[in-house]
């Protein structure tokens, strides 16, 4: 049986009838002084239950613990977790001293309630040996494709940087053609400043595919849409797996000239055009 969190409904549902499994029915309350309490009052005793949860937030993180108590408190044979989004995976490094590795001390929290865990695109595949149970990451970028347009001029697949052209090789490879490339990125930890270096790439008329795994402040996709903008690309869309698009991230795009967003449901956003949740079910 699946057991959604709060924020992963949606996902949820998809992910129930992707894997042909039911959706339970979970209840949500906060306390007044903010604590959180869920109830599951489906019947999962000698059941798999699968805790689905993206970790949006530190509330969402707690909710995951208690989804995975309670279906362990009544009884379920297997608890399965899957995390479409892995909040807190990019902290995967002490950056500075006196710093924790957060996604270390979130995974193992986790892995206390749970006999596996599955995610999706973790910045860094390596965080999933941060789990102390088996832990599996599966790659959503195929889905990425089906909201473009059937008619890309010449198009170009580009991602923000080097670490991420394979994604968008991928979903290069799902439309079924174009180039691909990456753009060179600088970030500055502490004011967050992004700098851009451009590829040789012509793009002058041609419509380009920027591809991320996750577009947080929108920093890296609007300055790379910038350029491509002052180097006369016809259209330029973006596209990414994860889509938290925190504060004006959204603004930001649009002022640089996007032609549209667009991402999956691993977090459940007015661009999340596509379910990654397909991926998903073929590894539960
Ligand atoms: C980092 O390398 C990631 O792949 C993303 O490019 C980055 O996390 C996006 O963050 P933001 O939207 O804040 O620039």
């Amino acid at each position: 049986m699946i057991i959604p969190g709060a924020e992963t409904q949606a996902f949820a549902a998809a992910l129930s009838e992707a894997a042909d499994e039911p959706l339970g029915r979970v209840e949500y309350e906060q306390f007044a002084d903010g604590e959180h309490v869920v109830r599951v009052p489906e019947a999962v005793a000698g059941e798999r239950a699968v805790v689905v949860a993206s970790t949006v937030d530190s509330d969402a993180h707690v909710q995951v613990l208690q989804l995975q108590d309670a279906v362990r408190e009544a009884g379920a044979s297997e608890v399965v977790t899957v995390l479409p989004y892995m909040g807190y995976a990019r902290q995967d490094q002490a950056f500075k001293p006196g710093e924790p590795v957060s996604s270390r001390a979130v995974a193992r929290a986790v892995s206390t309630g749970t006999d596996r865990v599955i995610t999706v695109n973790p910045h860094e595949p390596a965080v999933c040996d941060f789990f102390t149970v088996p832990t599996t990451h599966v790659d959503a970028a195929s889905v990425l494709a089906d909201p473009l347009p059937a008619d890309l001029t010449d198009p170009l697949f580009l991602s923000p940087d080097e670490g991420a052209v394979e994604l968008a090789t991928t979903v290069r490879d799902e439309y079924g053609g174009g180039e691909t490339d990456f753009f060179e990125k600088d970030r500055d930890y502490d004011s967050g400043d992004i700098e851009i270096r451009p590829s040789d790439a012509a793009v002058a008329g041609r419509d380009v595919v920027l591809v991320d795994d996750i577009i947080a402040t929108g920093s890296t996709m609007s300055e790379s849409v910038a350029v491509l903008r002052d180097r006369d690309a016809k259209r330029v869309f973006v596209t990414c797996v994860h889509p938290m698009l925190a504060s004006n991230a959204l603004t930001k795009l649009s002022s640089a000239g996007v032609e549209a967003v667009y991402g999956t449901d691993t977090l459940e956003r007015a661009v999340s055009e596509v379910s990654a949740a397909p991926v998903v079910a073929g590894e539960l």
